[in-house]
Formats: structure tokens, sequence, C-alpha cells
């Protein structure tokens, strides 16, 4: 009895193990039916994006931000975000097999992918609105800037 109870244990082990291994399940970082994303002010969203971009409590261990990465308009960023989005994205791919993601999912990929969260922002949060606005109208705009010079 004992010996099957830990060959189960040792099946869903692994199974949860090569579960993490293979990726992100794309609902996780799918924006879910009946949600809406937060609307508010945009120059106040692109503000409070801005805080939370440089804000470690984002990461559930209070030890990273987006910015800890991120440390330049060009750091950790690929080609892909010269292009407006959706657009196909390395990460996406190869963690979700997506072809295309958008602004927010971006932001949700790296609150899973990179920081190593648990869950991603409440799809209905300012939060997840601000985060969003603030990469879109500074970050990318500051990364075309860099690449063009
Ligand atoms: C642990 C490092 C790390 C942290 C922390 C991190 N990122 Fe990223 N981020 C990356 C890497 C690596 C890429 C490149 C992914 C690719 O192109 O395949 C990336 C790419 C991006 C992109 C551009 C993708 C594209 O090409 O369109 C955006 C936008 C982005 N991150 C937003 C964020 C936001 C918002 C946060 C904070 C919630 C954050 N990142 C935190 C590592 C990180």
């Amino acid at each position: 009895m004992k010996k099957t109870i830990s060959m189960v244990c040792l099946i869903l082990s692994f199974a949860a193990f090569s579960a993490s291994a293979a990726g992100i399940p794309p609902e996780q970082v799918t924006r879910p039916e009946g949600t809406e994303a937060f609307q508010g002010d945009r120059a106040e969203l692109v503000a409070k994006g801005e805080l939370l971009w440089n804000d470690k409590s984002v990461s559930d261990n209070g030890k990273k931000a987006c910015v800890s990465c991120h440390k330049s308009a060009t750091k950790m960023f690929k080609a892909s975000f010269q292009d407006d989005y959706p657009h196909a994205v390395k990460m996406a791919k190869k963690k979700s097999k997506m072809a295309e993601v958008d602004a927010e999912q971006m932001v949700q990929f790296c609150m899973l992918a990179a920081m190593k969260n648990d869950d991603v922002l409440p799809w209905d949060s300012e939060e997840l609105a601000a985060l969003t606005a603030f990469t879109v109208d500074v970050i990318q705009k500051d990364y075309r800037a860099a690449k063009a010079k």
C-alpha cells in the first residue's frame, strides 16, 4: 500500500514538473471572456504605470520590478518590440506556443515567465491597465527612439 502511494506521488510530482517545464498555458495569459480592461484617464494610467514599472512589490517575493531587468531603453528587449501590437514575441512562442501577443498579454507574460509570479495581474485591475499604458506610450516609444539613433 505504502509503495503504491509513493508511486502515485512520484507520478504526480513528475506530471506537475513536466507541466511547469512545458511552459505557460495560453489561457493563463489570455483575457477571460466577460472581463474588461480597467478604463481610466490615459495620462493618469501612464503615470501610475511608471510607478509600478519601478515597484518591486509587483513581484511575489518583493525582489524584482520591471526595471530590474529592463534597466535601459533597450535592455532585455528584442527587435519584435519595434512593431505595433499584436506581434510575435519569442518568449510567448517558446513558453505558450502563441503566434502573437498584444501589449497587455506581454505584461502578463513578464509577470509570470520573467518575474516568476504565481499568477497574472487581475484582468480588470487598474495595475494591468496602467502598466500596459506605460509600456506602450513610454517604454516602447523610448525603445524605438533608441534604436533609431
Ligand atoms: C527577469 C527579467 C525580466 C523582468 C523582471 C521583466 N521582464 Fe519584460 N522581458 C524580459 C525578457 C527576457 C524579454 C524578451 C522576450 C522576448 O523578446 O522573447 C522581455 C520583453 C518584454 C517586452 C517586449 C516584448 C516584445 O518584443 O513585444 C515588454 C513589453 C516587457 N518585457 C514588459 C515587462 C513588464 C511590464 C515587466 C514588469 C511587470 C517586465 N517586462 C519584467 C525579461 C524581464
